[in-house]
């Protein structure tokens, strides 16, 4: 009894392998039998020796190991949350003159919690659909951001442009981080009557893939009216994710969505519902509450249905950003 007692004690000791730091130099034998006081781990120690004699075993070994790597890239693959969301990992690149345009962090999570929402279809505005347009909103789009990382640099220069200097350090700008499976944000001073701009999925991986944002326009607290809801980095988030302006670039041009209705061209301002355009001889009101329009953040709130199928589409394990879902 008292010996099976040891014995249960012993092999409970052995299959918990606990180490310690004492010289592991025993042979086997030792090892075994007096894992009870010393309570080593040979483990190691004899595969060491396994593999170091028997080239068949060391090379499942190494097929093991290659096994666990594709493994776990496998599970990053499916990047996605318990709600069926895609989990986008935002890189947040930050070029600063002024300490206004040093961006905060605070203020860089108020952006991201803003994409959040309106990519959830959360906004509290969403509640200003009208009617018309609620049977057709996307709601939940089904694609969430987090910060990974931020990068700061300071410059001298006072103005930015639309030449993607920014994206390059050559330049003056900074590199962007594995554009192909992060999002990659920069913050610019300024860039004169430009709010932002993005790449659409054409450009995935590229060095200058991602979107541009004048820090005026960046988040909400402080930022400049009236685009001072986050909306800006909502609508170029859009484009990054291969969603092109309601009105098509043309009078009268096509979105490539369905439920988004034609409308003559850009709108700006607050315009109020309904709001009535005549293209291809039929009048009805336009969706500009659209976030792919030109209206003020305060006067768009919600993505169509077609939109999100777009959207899903781009981030879709076979789509052109499947990339972000390996990271
Ligand atoms: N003009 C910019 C573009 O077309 C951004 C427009 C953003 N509009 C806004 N209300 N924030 O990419
Ligand atoms: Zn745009
Ligand atoms: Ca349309």
């Amino acid at each position: 009894m008292k010996k099976l007692l040891f014995g249960a004690l012993a092999l409970g000791m052995l299959a918990a392998c606990n180490t310690t730091t004492e010289s592991t130099e025993n042979t086997t034998d030792d090892a075994l039998t007096s894992v009870a006081s010393r309570k080593s781990c040979p483990s190691e120690e004899i595969r060491a020796n396994l593999l170091a004699t028997n080239p068949e075993a060391k090379a499942r070994y190494s097929k093991i190991e290659s096994g666990v790597d594709s493994f776990i890239k496998a599970k990053r693959a499916g990047r996605v949350n318990a709600d069926g969301s895609i989990d986008i990992p935002v890189v947040v690149n930050v070029l600063y003159k002024t300490t206004t345009e040093n961006v905060s962090d605070a203020k860089i999570a108020e952006q991201i919690a803003i994409l959040n929402a309106d990519y959830a279809g959360s906004n509290s505005d969403a509640s200003k659909i009208p009617t018309e347009f609620s049977g057709v909103k996307a709601g939940d789009t089904k694609v969430r951001f987090h910060l990974v990382s931020t990068v700061r640099k300071k410059t001298t220069k006072t103005k930015w442009g639309t030449n993607d200097a920014m994206k390059k350090s050559s330049t003056g700008g900074i590199n962007a981080t594995s554009p192909s499976s992060y999002f990659n944000i920069w913050v610019v001073g300024n860039m004169g009557g430009i709010l932002g701009y993005a790449t659409f999925p054409e450009s995935a991986g590229l060095w200058n893939d991602g979107v541009v944002i004048a820090a005026p326009y960046f988040g909400a607290t402080g930022a400049t009216a009236p685009y001072n809801l986050g909306r800006t980095a909502t609508h170029e988030v859009g484009h990054y994710l291969n969603l092109r302006h309601i009105w098509g670039d043309a009078t009268c041009g096509s979105d490539l969505v369905a439920d988004t209705p034609t409308q003559t061209g850009a709108n700006y301002g607050k315009p109020t519902y309904p709001l009535y355009n005549t293209c291809g001889g039929v009048s009805r009101s336009v969706m500009f509450m659209n976030y792919m329009d030109y209206v003020d953040d305060a006067a768009m709130f919600m993505f169509s249905a077609g939109q999100k199928d777009r959207i899903q589409a781009t981030v879709a394990s076979a789509g052109p950003r499947a990339g972000l879902r390996t990271y």
